[in-house]
């Protein structure tokens, strides 16, 4: 977590992923170039420069149009998960790709002007006052500026230094790019009045994450919305039966202000903390108790169950709230107890777990 930083922490998981991530982008690249000379007439066919532009170009597209649909994706199924864990290394490809495309155009269009390539770049085409003759590179150069920039912060050093809220800000200028590359794409088309083929995929894409934006957004205010009702005591809120939370896992509460309150069951006793994770604001009530840590499910960052402080030497804490048992039904108080407070977890008695056909597992103090 946050004590140490190494380059890469690699692990046999991330060397796959990123083994089938390198083998994509490179089967993208020679298929592109193969199948281009044979599915277009020799009279469409763009000379090989161009070829690389355009293979390059729509690769970074369609990595940039994958990361952007992870997020979404891995809320609705926890199937996709684990390309969330490769999400920096998939994004960090993405602007190496976009990068490549913009060389091959820097060194192809402007290789015969007579001023540099980069004032070229920015003064051979003014035409602002036209949509169909627009300078649609700007846009491609303002989307790999926001790309190079993300891909330099993305390691957690930034996050820590940058601290998470600021970090996550500007990396939420991920979307911009996206913005920006869809003009660059569409007024692009406009210009070289050609690749309907392209437009047609932006479009498909556009609305394919605009749609899985809004469905996974709408499950998570839906379920915001259901809250979760008043407990008898003033203040607190009632979270569900005991008997729905299986062991090692928990239930997630929503108080009245919204922040959501993860009740985990492990070895016959309750505890409750924030739902979020400190790290990128990760599900925490969607991972599971492992060696007595909860563990996110997202990058593995852990939480001790009675203070929910990181075991030493790491330092990140998340809110921790009380929990009490009525019968079985579990309720919380819906005020989080000051950071890194300690409170016993909460017994749940030996008739409850009978009750509810299980027996307590693994050591538990009389
Ligand atoms: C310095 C930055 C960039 C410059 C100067 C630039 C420039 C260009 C130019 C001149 C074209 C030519 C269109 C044509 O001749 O058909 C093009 C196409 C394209 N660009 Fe960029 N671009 C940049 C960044 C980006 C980025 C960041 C992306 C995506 C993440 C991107 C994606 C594309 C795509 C998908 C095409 C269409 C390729 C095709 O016709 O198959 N570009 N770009
Ligand atoms: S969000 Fe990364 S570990 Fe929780």
């Amino acid at each position: 977590m946050s004590v140490s930083y190494q380059p890469v922490i690699w692990n046999r998981t991330k060397l796959i992923y990123d083994s089938f991530l390198l083998c994509g982008v490179v089967l993208y690249i020679l298929t592109f170039l193969k199948l281009a000379p044979l599915l277009l007439r020799p009279d469409q066919l763009p000379d090989l420069p161009t070829l690389r532009m355009c293979a390059f170009g729509s690769l970074a597209f369609l990595l940039l149009t994958i990361v952007l649909a992870i997020g979404p994706l891995a809320r609705l199924d926890s199937r996709f998960l684990p390309l969330l864990y490769n999400r920096r290394h998939f994004g960090v490809v993405t602007a190496i790709v976009a990068a490549t495309h913009a060389l091959f155009v820097l060194n192809w269009y402007f290789s015969y002007s007579p001023t540099p390539m980069l004032r070229a770049l920015f003064t051979s085409n003014t035409s602002f006052g036209h949509i169909a003759g627009f300078p649609f590179e700007l846009f491609g150069v303002f989307a790999l500026l926001v790309l190079a920039v993300l891909a330099v912060t993305s390691h957690d050093f930034w996050l820590s230094f940058l601290t998470p809220p600021l970090w996550k800000a500007i990396h939420m200028s991920i979307y911009f790019a996206y913005a920006a590359v869809v003009l660059h794409v569409t007024l692009g088309v406009l210009v070289t009045g050609q690749n309907l083929l392209l437009t047609i995929l932006v479009g498909v894409s556009l609305a394919l994450l605009c749609s899985l934006h809004l469905v996974a957004g709408g499950r998570e205010r839906a379920a915001d919305h259901a809250g979760s009702p008043a407990a008898p005591q003033p203040g607190w809120i009632l979270v569900g039966d005991v008997s729905e939370i299986p062991e090692g896992r928990a239930v997630v509460g929503v108080a009245p202000g919204g922040e959501r309150i993860a009740v985990f069951r492990s070895k016959g006793r309750l505890s409750a903390l924030s739902n979020v994770c400190s790290h990128q604001n990760g599900p925490i009530g969607e991972g599971k108790v492992v060696l007595g840590f909860v563990t996110c499910p997202w990058h593995g960052y852990q939480y001790r169950l009675d203070d929910g402080c990181s075991p030493p030497p790491f330092k990140e804490r998340i809110r921790k709230y009380r929990v009490a048992l009525s019968g079985n039904q579990v309720h919380v108080e819906a005020t989080p107890v000051p950071l890194g407070t300690r409170i016993e977890p909460v017994a749940i008695p030996d008739t409850v777990l009978a009750a509810i056909g299980s027996a307590p597992q693994g050591a538990r103090p009389s």
